[in-house]
């Protein structure tokens, strides 16, 4: 057993911290946000995450896991130190580290000799040198420690990952962090720093293009009369490509991706080479979501405006209430200008200031698609897949449904009269 500190208490800190508990260790988990903390020590969980909970009720219980406001409260008695800060996307495509910096700043002359400080958070390549720089002590160390967490399924990407990514500059340190992990079964990756701040971009990125390089595929396939599924259970079963993230959807979006994507473009810019390659990505997943724009319109066969349609999901992605950078939201803002009258329904989102003056929000499916015209199926909620569509056209004024993220059963659908498009299948 560890004491460790974990120093911000949001989606990759409190599993993070959750989790380290879980596993054995002393966690003292820290946030300057005072009310956020009181819910905390009251098992109060803010964000939507599996399994989340039930840990932090067992961390609290077994007292290995505690809430403390600030952190300065947290290092008194630790020997690591993650940093799980927010690391939002600046004006200039790079990553704002200002909170990484400032919880150095404040820490760097108080944690015990010895520590070892841990980078969790997503920051450019360098980042490790520069704390290492500001810290200015030599019985302290800094090691980058990625995360590679998606929302709704952190705990087992946690407890499961496919490695442990570890980068640090004296193999002394790197153990010793490596050691955190020993009840976890995963190889450790053990590289310098910047090798390691460079493998989370990486990561993401790839992730990113695989998802736009299937989205681009499913267009194809209708093109040429293939069907996307019967391709990509083809493409997947190639040990060097793999099945997962070949899903099509409306595009990719979240917290991540989008910010990663842009953080790794302008580094490589700023290093000398022209990342053209990751500019054509991100140009293909906002073209992504004008294709599906246009399948309402080709499917409405006339304009949009006026017309009553229902948005089914709103999130990012199902499993998760984040909206932050939510495809869905993309596809709505375009629908919006085009003149078209929005109303949406998700299971996870019951605020209409979340989501702007542009959509009405409707407390359930019956409810948003009441007088619709349309229904795009933009986030693959469960719930959409188990609904009664016989039911739900006797709702609508017509019987039209784009769906975005495949989850319906297109011969199904038709046979029960929808004029319906989704993507890539036949
Ligand atoms: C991602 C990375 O997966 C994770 O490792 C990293 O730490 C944080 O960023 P997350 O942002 O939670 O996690 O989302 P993810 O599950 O990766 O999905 C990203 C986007 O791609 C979502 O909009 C999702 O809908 C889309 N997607 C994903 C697809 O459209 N098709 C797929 O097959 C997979």
């Amino acid at each position: 057993m560890s004491n460790v500190a974990i120093i911000g208490a949001g989606y990759v800190g409190l599993t993070t911290a959750a989790c380290l508990a879980h596993i054995g260790h002393n966690v003292t988990c820290a946030d300057i946000d005072e009310n956020k903390i009181s819910r905390l020590n009251d098992g109060e969980i803010p964000i939507h995450e599996a399994r989340l909970p039930e840990l932090v009720q067992e961390g609290l219980s077994n007292q290995l896991l505690k809430f403390v406001v600030g952190a300065k409260r947290a290092i008194t008695a630790s020997e690591f130190v993650f940093l799980c800060l927010p690391t939002p996307q600046g004006e200039d495509g790079r990553a704002d580290i200002g909170a990484v910096i400032d919880v150095v700043e404040e820490i760097r002359q108080l944690v015990l000799p010895q520590t070892i400080i841990i980078n969790k958070s997503t920051v450019p390549i360098g980042t490790i040198a520069a704390i290492e720089t500001a810290i200015q002590r030599e019985d302290v160390s800094v090691v980058s420690n990625p995360e590679f967490l998606r929302e709704g399924v952190a705990v087992t990407d946690f407890l499961q990952p496919d490695r442990i990514v570890i980068g640090a500059t004296s193999n002394e340190a790197g153990e010793r962090v490596a050691a955190l992990y020993d009840s976890i079964d995963a190889p450790i990756v053990a590289v310098d720093p910047a090798s390691a701040e460079t493998i989370k971009y990486a990561t993401n990125s790839f992730l990113a293009t695989k998802v736009s390089f299937v989205n681009g595929l499913a267009a194809v396939c209708e093109a040429v009369g293939a069907d996307i599924e019967a391709v990509t259970r083809g493409l997947g079963s190639d040990q060097r490509i793999g099945s997962r993230f070949l899903q099509p959807g409306p595009g990719w979006g979240g917290s991540c991706f989008p910010k990663d994507m842009q953080a790794l473009v302008r580094i490589a810019t700023e290093a000398g080479y022209e990342f053209d390659l990751l500019r054509a990505v991100i140009e293909a997943n906002d073209q992504q979501f004008d294709r599906i724009v246009h399948k309402t319109e080709l499917l409405l066969g006339e304009n949009l405006s006026g017309k009553n349609l229902t948005l089914l999901g709103l999130t990012f992605k199902a499993h998760t209430d984040d909206l932050r950078n939510s495809p869905a939201l993309e596809v709505a803002k375009r629908l919006a200008t085009k003149g078209a009258k929005l109303i949406a329904y998700d299971p996870m989102v019951n605020s209409p200031a979340e989501i702007g003056d542009d959509i009405r929000l409707a407390a359930n499916i019956e409810e948003a698609m009441t007088g619709s015209e349309i229904a795009l199926i933009l986030t693959e909620w469960p719930e959409f897949t188990r609904a009664n569509w016989s039911k739900l056209m006797g709702l609508m004024n017509t019987p039209c449904v784009v769906d975005a993220r495949n989850v319906l059963d297109r011969k199904s659908m038709v046979e029960l009269g929808y004029r319906y498009d989704d993507l890539g299948r036949v």
